[in-house]
């Protein structure tokens, strides 16, 4: 509403000094992930931004995404390039505690408040050509994915499965965002993309390129992502998200952008 600007909305209160004082909170994301979050034009819209939008009137403030490299977000978030990180990013331990794939410290980490909940399919051509149900028929197939997502994660721990039943090897074909890898898909370079079902699902259902099979692997929820211990601003976006999901905001955002 128009009467919740600046100090006078209820949970302006609840922000950091900082972000009080800027009015607004910077947010890096990966904006090529539709319909969670991608360009249309110069803007970047989707389901994230909406549900920023709509936090942003609980707390007085506008929520700024800027479009980054997904695999770079939390070191750039650490370099103070943005507040915060909205970007479908799934609440993972190895991100919570800043370590690599390997189990190696590579950063401070980072804290999250919990929105969403998704997990990862398998996207084809449509027909399925290759009539895979699974990852475990992924052997011997060179499949694409986004770099640093837990779609890749998935895929690595195949690789090793394949190598253990003495199958074939699964070759990964890694991309900087998930619009990339999918292209190579309709292109016929890899046999499947894998992504998030919410991403999986809206390109099986605009046009007529693709199609999801098999279950959703690995549900797990999405987080906003701060820097570990910026406990005023994390507590602020708890407090919002609470709000927009008890005033319906939050169910007319998902409605509206096809995810449940
Ligand atoms: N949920 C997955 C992860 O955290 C993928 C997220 C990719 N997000 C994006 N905007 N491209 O790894």
């Amino acid at each position: 509403g128009s009467d919740t600007q600046g100090s006078k909305a209820p949970l302006f209160d609840k922000l950091p000094k900082k972000i009080q004082k800027a009015g607004v909170v910077k947010v890096g994301t990966d904006a090529a992930y539709k319909p969670m979050e991608y360009k249309d034009g110069q803007e970047i819209v989707g389901l994230d931004p909406d549900l920023a939008n709509a936090m942003g009137k609980q707390l007085g403030v506008r929520f700024e995404f800027t479009n980054g490299t997904f695999d770079g977000l939390i070191t750039s978030m650490q370099t103070g390039r943005f507040d915060m990180i909205m970007s479908s990013m799934t609440d993972t331990k190895d991100r919570q505690e800043g370590l690599d794939d390997q189990g190696k410290k590579v950063g401070k980490g980072v804290d999250f408040v919990d929105y969403l909940t998704a997990g990862s399919s398998i996207l084809v051509k449509k027909g399925n050509p290759e009539n895979i149900k699974s990852v475990d028929e992924l052997c011997g197939k060179k499949v694409a994915t986004q770099r640093g997502t837990t779609s890749h994660e998935i895929l690595k721990k195949q690789i090793d499965e394949c190598k253990k039943n003495r199958e074939r090897p699964l070759t990964i074909e890694p991309f900087d965002n998930d619009d990339e890898a999918r292209v190579r898909l309709k292109a016929g370079g890899v046999v499947a993309d894998i992504s998030d079902f919410p991403v999986a699902a809206n390109a099986a259902k605009s046009g007529n390129d693709f199609e999801v099979v098999g279950e959703q692997m690995e549900s797990a929820p999405y987080g906003m992502a701060v820097s570990k211990g910026n406990d005023k601003l994390s507590g602020a976006l708890k407090e919002a998200l609470t709000k927009i999901i008890e005033d319906g905001s939050y169910e007319k955002a998902l409605k509206k952008w096809g995810v449940e």
